[in-house]
């Protein structure tokens, strides 16, 4: 009964000292001798069609010089390149990683292999969502009006009044946030009688179609009027 006791307080002694002891400090011995950062990288959501890249640091925590030998994705569809193939000691490279998102689905998880001249191995993950992406079935022809287009480059300016509203909810996705051009040319400052003449006929192109209600687009001519005085008058710049 006794030696019971004391083996029950044994036991409970020895995990009270362990409890008790200080946690040993992280050397740097016990860092794995090729390391890839960060072993998971959430790339978050991506529009279908658009590459995923995310960059990784490889590190040789090896008191000599490596070499990577090999560098393998869990898919043909990923590219995986170092910025260099030698890594100094305790050194380090860049390994971009760029994955193809056509046509593929949420919760997307993609593993990277590396070897180094050394036989040392290291794996790392790459995650994201493809979300879908309207333009990737934009053909050449089609007008920014037509079909499902139409949810977010005709239906949203319906009505509205405020110049800087209908700028930002129709115009800012080409022509850049503060109207000084990018996928389409600056607005600002612009001769106000060329505004209301493209705005309300376009340019004869899918991309920048009339936007006049008598050519088949959202806008009054009162809108119109509106939206050209209002662009006309923004300083040349910002
Ligand atoms: C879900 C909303 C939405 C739909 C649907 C949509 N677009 Fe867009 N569009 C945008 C946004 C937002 C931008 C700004 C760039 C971006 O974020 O991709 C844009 C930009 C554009 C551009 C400028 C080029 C570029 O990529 O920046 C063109 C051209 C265009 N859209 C045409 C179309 C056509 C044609 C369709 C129908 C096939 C369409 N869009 C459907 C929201 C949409
Ligand atoms: C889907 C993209 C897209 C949207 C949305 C769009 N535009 Fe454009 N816009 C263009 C493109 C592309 C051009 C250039 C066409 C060319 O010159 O070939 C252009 C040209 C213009 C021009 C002529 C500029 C010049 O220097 O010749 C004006 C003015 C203009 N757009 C006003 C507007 C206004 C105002 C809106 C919002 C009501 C708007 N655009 C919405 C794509 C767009």
């Amino acid at each position: 009964m006794v030696k019971y006791i004391s083996m029950i307080l044994c036991v409970f002694l020895l995990s009270c000292s362990q409890q008790e002891e200080p946690q040993p400090i992280q050397e740097k011995e016990s860092l794995p001798a090729l390391h890839i950062q960060p072993e998971v990288y959430h790339l978050g959501d991506i529009k279908e069609g658009e590459a995923a890249i995310a960059t990784f640091l490889i590190r040789n925590n090896n008191k000599q010089a490596i070499e990577l030998v090999d560098i393998q994705a869990s898919c043909g569809c990923t590219a995986a390149e170092p910025d260099s193939y030698l890594i100094e000691p305790n050194g380090f490279t860049q390994l971009k990683v760029a994955v193809d998102t056509t046509a593929k689905q949420k919760g997307i998880k993609k593993s990277i292999f590396i070897t180094d001249s050394l036989g040392n191995k290291a794996t790392a993950m790459l995650t994201f969502n493809v979300i879908s992406n309207p333009h990737l079935k934009m053909g050449a022809v089609k007008g920014i009006f037509d079909g499902e287009c139409a949810s977010c480059h005709y239906k949203p300016l319906i009505g509205v009044i405020k110049p800087e509203k209908l700028y930002d909810v129709g115009c800012a996705m080409c022509h850049g946030e503060a109207a000084t051009g990018a996928y389409a040319p600056s607005l600002r400052h612009r001769n106000i009688k060329m505004l209301k003449t493209i705005i309300t006929q376009g340019v004869g192109k899918p991309q920048m179609p009339g936007f006049g209600l008598a050519h088949g687009g959202p806008l009054s001519t009162q809108q119109i009027h509106t939206l050209a005085h209002w662009l006309s008058n923004l300083p040349e710049k910002p």
